[in-house]
């Protein structure tokens, strides 16, 4: 049985009553959440920065999982660091050259990695795998929450474990997007370490009971 983590994404959870969905989660065996961090120009929408990021930081236990879904990632990169963040993950998308940022964010002692869009072709990350310890694959445009699952991310989950695999490479790879009970097994098959899930935990009836099927679904489908 490979070991599969499920990071909940924040981004569908009630902000007004945050402390409680972070622990509901937790009690249910989560040790990461995912923060989705969107500028408004990146992509389309806006949600919040650092001093969010903070509060996050004081109400969990859980590593937390700062997906940077904006235009300029090195310039606020350390308030990130300094905000309480596990990881951080930005853009290939967004950035020209990615090596100097992922090198920036371990030397302040974080995991850092890279996003890559659903469009986005696997040749734009390979330059970085080495220095990465976690590649974001995404797998709905980048923007909101319970946006429809886009099948066809899958195959390249698939030749990026298989790259890794052949390279020895030491990255975790995350899928992001539209992941749930019956999307979870495909994704977990082609190679994800950690599934990021939103609507399909928050918005459920029950987060707890979601995060431990969704779970089992992905180590067992
Ligand atoms: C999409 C975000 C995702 C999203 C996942 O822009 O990066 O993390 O919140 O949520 P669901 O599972 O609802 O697609
Ligand atoms: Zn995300």
């Amino acid at each position: 049985m490979r070991d599969i983590r499920i990071a909940p994404s924040l981004l569908s959870a009630d902000f007004s009553r945050l402390g409680e969905a972070i622990k509901t989660v937790e009690d249910a065996g989560v040790t990461m959440l995912h923060v989705d961090v969107m500028d408004g120009h990146f992509v389309p929408n806006i949600t919040f920065g650092p001093i969010i990021v903070k509060a996050i930081r004081k109400l969990a236990k859980s590593d937390l999982d700062v997906h940077l879904m904006i235009s300029d990632p090195a310039t606020y990169l350390e308030r990130f660091v300094e905000a309480g963040a596990s990881y951080v993950t930005f853009h290939v998308e967004a950035i020209a050259e990615a090596g100097p940022l992922l090198a920036r964010a371990r030397a302040l002692g974080v995991k850092a990695g890279i996003a890559i869009n659903p469009e986005t072709s696997l040749d734009v990350a390979r330059p970085v795998l080495e220095v990465s310890d976690l590649v974001v694959m995404m797998t709905v445009h980048p923007g909101f929450g319970g946006r429809s699952f886009i099948r066809d991310a899958v195959p390249k989950i698939k030749a990026l474990y298989d790259l890794r695999e052949a390279e020895g490479y030491g990255f975790e790879i995350e899928v992001d997007g539209g992941v749930d009970l019956e999307t979870a097994p495909l994704v977990a098959r082609a190679g994800g370490d950690i599934l990021v899930t939103g609507v399909a935990v928050f918005k459920s009836e029950d987060p707890a009971a979601a995060v431990r099927a969704i779970a089992e679904a992905a180590r067992h489908g």
